[in-house]
């Protein structure tokens, strides 16, 4: 067994970051900043290395100045620090389609751990489009990359983001290759969803209140909804977003999996192993709609102009919006209808799961003008949970007023006691805790839920709808 001081000197050792598409948007957009921020907590180690992979004509000099303009632009914190820290940026110049930049980057590798004269960690990251992952993975391995040199220390891992595959196939053919050259535990599928603070929260407010637990069931729910709403409209990735469309983009992944958390058995502990088990079993649990589900439970529509984003087919039939009425085989929620509903250029930016309670049945009120038990947790605008209830108004007449009990991260605690979803993605890799990593398994099950319902939309089953910019997609289609 590893012992304590084994495993801190792993979590110690010099530490080489390789990011293929270092000029990239996520780099631009996250990964940048959840470095800084676990560098300025002291929690990246000591000795680290960062090698960016990408095609302009840069040197380490022009990458770390390109850096610190979006560390200034950005107004990351403590500015005194961004020069010692981009010291440990590097630039590798060069096309990752090419074969020969892999042996220049195994040289460069070998040239590092011969200088700390130890077997460093390395950490792959995959932060390019998917089509260029299979490319990437085959040659690190052609390389001699994606073997630790050494079974006693240094750790060897690989990180791939979101979209996994584009079906059913491409998700197995990938997996089926990165099985083949990686193990499981190199292997950290990244949902960014998993890693936000209130997402990781879903389970410790299932299982740590008691007053839900009786009532988690469809004895008492009548319905469960996910709601992913944004305002910004595809703007510049609309080559990438036309290929793909809002299912595929959030459904199959953030979605289904915030759906997972409010459906899925406790876990008989919070190990890894645990959880991951238990979360891949309720997605597995999603019933694969039927086509003529699809046709009557499904609704696709475009928001009026995407067609002339930039990128995006004149003629696309891609989705904006969608919603999906679908079920589960748990038990425990059977006939419990589970709504997924997401959309860009809607006229609010909100995520949250609705979890709507029956009612009492006790005769005592009258169903039709009472209103139920609602409890909203929101990722977005607030991080908050708030629960609709019924309390008596004041005065002579016994009638009843809808009120809520509410909790708000946000004003409950200071802003620096939070962690960016990145960073917690990125502290967990370093210490080779998976639990916020999707499994083949997960991913499996997602797609064979989705892909059937791509396929019918793409025979035009149900048609596609228009609605303006800006506007409640939801609301105009309720009307139909
Ligand atoms: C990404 C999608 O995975 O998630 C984007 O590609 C979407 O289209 C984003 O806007 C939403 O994530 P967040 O963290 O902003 O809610």
């Amino acid at each position: 067994m590893t012992s304590k001081s084994q495993l801190a000197s792993k979590f110690t050792l010099p530490t080489i970051f390789v990011i293929f598409g270092i000029t990239g948007d996520l780099v631009q957009k996250k990964i940048l900043r959840a470095l800084y921020h676990l560098y300025i907590k002291k929690v990246l180690p000591q000795k680290f290395r960062v090698y960016g992979f990408s095609r302009r004509s840069y040197g380490d000099k022009q990458l770390r100045e390109y850096l610190k303009s979006i560390m200034m632009t950005k107004a990351f914190p403590e500015p005194s620090l961004y020069d010692v820290f981009l010291e440990s940026f590097y630039y590798i110049e060069g096309d990752f389609h090419e074969e020969e930049v892999y042996g220049k980057l195994a040289e460069i590798l070998g040239r590092a751990d011969g200088m700390w004269k130890v077997c460093t960690n390395k950490l792959f990251y995959l932060a390019v489009p998917p089509i260029s992952y299979m490319h990437i993975i085959t040659n690190l391995h052609k390389n001699g990359l994606t073997i630790p040199c050494s079974p006693e220390e240094g750790w060897t891992r690989v990180i791939v983001e979101k979209p996994f595959g584009t079906d059913l196939d491409t998700a197995i053919d990938l997996d089926m290759t990165l099985a083949k050259l990686f193990k499981e535990e190199q292997i950290y599928r990244v949902d960014h969803y998993l890693a936000k603070e209130t997402v990781r929260n879903i389970l410790a407010f299932r299982f740590s209140n008691s007053f839900l637990t009786p009532a988690w069931n469809n004895k008492w729910i009548e319905k469960i909804e996910v709601k992913l709403f944004e305002k910004d409209t595809v703007s510049e990735r609309g080559n990438f977003y036309d290929k793909v469309g809002t299912l595929r983009d959030v459904g199959q992944n953030h979605m289904l999996q915030l759906l997972a958390l409010f459906i899925m058995e406790q876990p008989d502990s919070f190990t890894p192993e645990e959880i991951k088990e238990k979360r891949s079993k309720a997605l597995e649990s999603i019933k694969t709609p039927t086509p003529a589900a699809i046709r009557t439970l499904t609704r696709r529509a475009q928001y009026e102009g995407y067609r002339e984003e930039k990128g995006v087919a004149t003629d696309s039939n891609t989705e904006t919006y969608f919603s999906i009425q679908a079920t589960t085989s748990i038990p425990q929620f059977e006939g419990v209808p589970l709504i997924l509903e997401s959309g860009k250029a809607l006229d609010e930016d909100l995520t949250e799961v609705v979890v709507t309670f029956k009612h009492t049945g006790n005769g005592l009120y009258d169903e039709k003008t009472t209103p139920q038990n609602i409890l909203h947790y929101y990722l977005r605008p607030d991080e908050s949970i708030s629960m609709r209830f019924l309390a008596k108004k004041p005065g002579f007449k016994y009638e009843l007023e809808e009120h809520s009990l509410g909790f708000d991260y946000h004003a409950a605690y200071e802003k620096s006691a939070f962690v960016d979803d990145y960073e917690a993605l990125m502290y967990d890799i370093i210490k080779g805790d998976q639990t916020l990593f999707v499994s083949t398994k997960e991913i499996l099950s997602q797609w064979q839920f989705i892909e059937p319902i791509v396929n019918v939309w793409e025979k035009g089953k149900p048609p596609l709808q228009f609605y303006k910019k800006n506007t409640y997609a939801g609301t105009v289609f309720k009307k139909k």
